[in-house]
């Protein structure tokens, strides 16, 4: 097995951040409890996003002092001045990640130091200060303990946990922020779609790119996201929940925005493959992106499959579908966590992609929907379940 660090490789760490200031210290947290705490919804209820537990948990950067001591306080807003550059040039990145109650009622986080590797890799993008990985995941675990009982039991459910990192210096000069904030909020959430655990339909876009070869669409950015809401709604004008970014002239398929995307064909070899886009440094590095990729290798490969991370296009995907070829396709993501897609639209034409018999989801779709949650909700033991309570 590949292990990871949850630190930066030394050639990507932050430029401007001084040397020798302190890192982020768990042992320097203080909690203040809320008077006030919040009724818990019933999970019918829950909206992606919507609503958040009792407090967050806040570090401020200065590039003079490093790392504060963390603070857990209850959930509040921020105060800002109009002039934070955050709001000015967009020095805002973030990550998602979910805690879940496994069978012995413990609290478990899926791979938070593929996240921590991710929220690193986005800060140092943007001049926002880097921080050990080991020491935020101790203080995100113990945050999580502290809201403990807004994480849902249900499978399919969990408390989703958005880590934030923000430039909040004051000034409109463009340059490196001098001060920062990381904070953290949960969200108690079911499934990421209002349709609920069913499957979506995509629109292929063109008119517009997601992200381009020495772009930022790799790192986990708010700046990557605003501009994909206007596709976005034109493509729900016409029925469609996502669009599915394309790049280029030739049509490559390169992944939803809010999700990683994987198609399922017998290729023109007549071999059985499961393919995603590879990491050019167009594409989010996907923690669940990469759980399947591993899952496949392990499972399907012994079955005759291929893995692939290649690219590919539109017009292979509906030369496939036209030729009965096209086996499945499936978005993959923290939010979304597998969710089948059913069809694809593309420049008019709807690439129709095949589901079980009287269910909303294909086959591989759902195998890897039922190895992941098995995983991430402890019902096997797995080393990328990590339990954080006692
Ligand atoms: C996630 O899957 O966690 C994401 O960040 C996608 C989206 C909700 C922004």
């Amino acid at each position: 097995a590949r292990s990871f660090s949850t630190t930066l490789p030394q050639n990507d760490s932050q430029p401007y951040q001084p040397k020798g200031t302190p890192d982020i210290d768990p042992s320097a947290l203080t909690i203040e409890r809320t008077t006030t705490p919040k009724p818990l919804l019933d999970s019918k209820d829950l909206i992606f996003g919507r609503n958040f537990t009792d407090h967050m948990l806040s570090i401020e950067w200065t590039a003079q002092d490093g790392w504060l001591p963390p603070r857990i306080t209850p959930y509040q807003n921020l105060s800002l001045d109009p002039s934070a550059c955050v709001f000015h040039y967009a020095f805002t990145c973030f990550e998602g990640m979910k805690a879940y109650k496994d069978p012995q009622n413990r609290i478990r986080l899926f791979r938070p130091d593929r996240n921590m590797y991710r929220l690193n890799r986005s800060s140092s993008r943007i001049a926002l200060p880097t921080f050990d990985g080991d020491k935020f995941t101790e203080l995100i675990a113990k945050f999580v303990e502290l809201e403990e009982r807004f994480i849902p039991k249900q499978k399919g459910y969990s408390l989703y946990i958005r880590p934030t990192m923000i430039g909040t210096q004051n000034t409109l000069g463009v340059g490196p922020p001098g001060s920062a904030l990381l904070y953290v909020i949960a969200s108690p959430v079911g499934p990421y779609y209002p349709t609920g655990f069913k499957a979506i339909s995509l629109e292929a876009t063109e008119s517009a790119v997601r992200a381009w070869p020495g772009g930022v669409g790799d790192r986990k950015l708010g700046a990557n996201y605003a501009p994909c809401i206007v596709p976005q709604i034109d493509a729900a004008k016409r029925g469609y929940q996502q669009n599915l970014w394309l790049f280029g002239e030739e049509g490559y398929v390169t992944e939803v925005g809010t999700m990683n995307m994987f198609v399922a064909w017998v290729n023109e070899e007549g071999v059985k493959e499961l393919i995603t886009a590879p990491l050019d440094g167009t594409i989010l590095e996907g923690v669940t992106r990469e759980s399947i990729l591993a899952l496949a290798r392990e499972k399907l490969v012994p079955e005759g499959w291929a893995v692939s991370e290649k690219k590919y296009t539109m017009a292979q995907m509906k030369k496939a579908a036209d030729e009965g070829r096209l086996l499945e396709a499936f978005g993959a993501g923290t939010a979304a966590v597998v969710s089948p897609v059913k069809a694809v639209t593309w420049r008019g034409e709807e690439v129709k992609i095949p589901l079980s018999p009287g269910k909303e989801t294909g086959p591989l779709a759902e195998s890897f929907w039922n190895w992941m949650l098995a995983i991430q909700y402890g019902e096997v033991d797995h080393p990328w379940s990590q339990i954080v309570s006692k």
